[in-house]
């Protein structure tokens, strides 16, 4: 979009345009920055400069704003929507939500989720020095708000991307739920010819400690590489030094404000970016020639906290009517022993009851306590040490394609997950 007229007469009198980096004198305050180019919400006397910090800012032009150009930008420096064929390798962002999906408006300051695929091209535009970006907004949620419906269409979207050339395929998501969508991805693409990286940020673009812009810069990096899985790119440490790549099934979110609130839970993150360098440290699953999914899920799974005081009744009322519940349990994967009753009753009527931990580092082991040997009597099927979300997801996966099937998935977690 064009800057007004007012802004553009103050633009050209300075020799300068989009790209180059300029001062601006108003109402006797000095910035210094790179000149955005204008998006649909900026308001009509707003000029946009992106500061040294990466920290965009709003500018009101008015009497007496003085414009002086400081350096042109280089040609490849200019920030600009990538059209396509521009011999860059094509990577489709399917933007979910969140926060790192939104854009500040810059006449109110209020953070609003991206409505537009040229969104994520105005908040970051280096991404067209990388890459050929294929941006698509396929829904406009915070993720507490994300489905089984979502997720099947996110993992068709995905596959339709890389039948249409994507050498890879970026997930922008909010923060909450990430780790959901990726562990649901992983058991729903089947064979990827190029990396599904899912990607968030902890703080908005408009803070100047948002972490958005090499979050994304780094999962484009990822996006580019030879993985043939879906993996989540996030910050490794409170400051900007590095951001780690981490297994979908494998990754969860454990601080609520922290950049570097995402790790690999019981594993290694498969890797590192640094700058402009992607270090690939695990076994990682190669590339398949072509993508396909099975978005089959029985949405109809529970997932179950256990607490002191947990009794028969709210538990046969958590679970009533569910074809599959994963409990979060105690230490080695306990729940009251109270449960253990309703819990045969539910394996007997053709439920399937899995056992995660609680404490998420470490195994399930229902062989050393009375009450894991009752429970395993029950029918409780052990999940080691899968993540409580991985496995709500897995389960799901595996009631809707083998109904009938016991036993956790080990094989198919082992060969595309650990
Ligand atoms: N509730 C959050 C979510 O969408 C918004 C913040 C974020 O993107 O982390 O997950």
């Amino acid at each position: 979009m064009e800057y007004s007229d007012a802004t553009k007469e103050l633009l050209n009198g300075a020799g300068a345009s989009i790209g180059d980096h300029i001062s601006v004198t108003t109402r006797g305050a000095v910035q210094r920055g790179m000149v955005m180019p204008r998006h649909m919400f900026t308001g009509p006397d707003i000029l946009v400069l992106k500061l040294s910090s990466g920290y965009n800012i709003g500018l009101r032009i008015g009497e007496g704003t003085t414009l002086v150009l400081i350096e042109e930008a280089k040609k490849e420096e200019r920030p600009s929507s990538t059209p396509p064929g521009t011999g860059l390798p094509p990577v489709a962002f399917l933007s979910t939500g969140g926060t790192i999906a939104s854009y500040v408006d810059y006449r109110t300051g209020a953070v609003h989720p991206a409505v537009e695929a040229q969104d994520l091209l105005f908040t970051v535009p280096e991404l067209s020095d990388l890459c050929e970006v294929r941006s698509t907004v396929l829904s406009s949620i915070l993720s507490e708000d994300m489905d089984v419906a979502l997720w099947q269409e996110l993992a068709n979207a995905i596959v339709l991307e890389f039948e249409k050339g994507a050498r890879g395929v970026i997930v922008p998501h909010g923060t909450d739920t990430l780790g959901y969508t990726a562990a649901a991805l992983s058991y729903m693409l089947t064979s990827l010819p190029g990396p599904v990286v899912l990607v968030g940020s902890q703080r908005s673009s408009d803070r100047p400690s948002s972490d958005a812009t090499m979050n994304l810069l780094a999962a484009t990096r990822v996006a580019l590489a030879p993985i043939g899985e879906v993996v989540v790119v996030m910050h490794d440490s409170s400051s900007d030094d590095r951001c780690a790549i981490h297994r979908g099934s494998r990754v969860r979110k454990m601080h609520t404000s922290r950049r570097d609130a995402f790790q690999s839970i019981n594993t290694l993150p498969l890797g590192y970016v640094e700058g402009k360098e992607v270090t690939i440290l695990e076994k990682v699953r190669g590339l398949e020639k072509r993508a396909a999914a099975d978005t089959r899920m029985e949405p109809n799974v529970v997932l179950v906290h256990a607490y002191p005081g947990i009794t028969p009744a709210r538990f046969s009322g958590m679970t009533s009517g569910a074809k599959g519940v994963v409990i979060a349990g105690t230490g080695l994967g306990h729940i009251s022993s109270d449960i253990v009753p309703v819990i045969s009753k539910l394996v007997a009527g053709g439920v399937r009851v899995v056992m995660t931990s609680q404490c998420l580092w470490g195994s399930t082991n229902l062989n050393v306590y009375s009450t894991g040997r009752e429970l395993l009597q029950a029918g409780v099927e052990p999940c080691g040490d899968m993540l409580p979300e991985t496995a709500l997801v897995e389960l799901m996966c595996r009631l809707a394609r083998q109904p009938g099937k016991r036993g956790t998935d080990a094989g198919h977690r082992r060969e595309r997950h650990e």
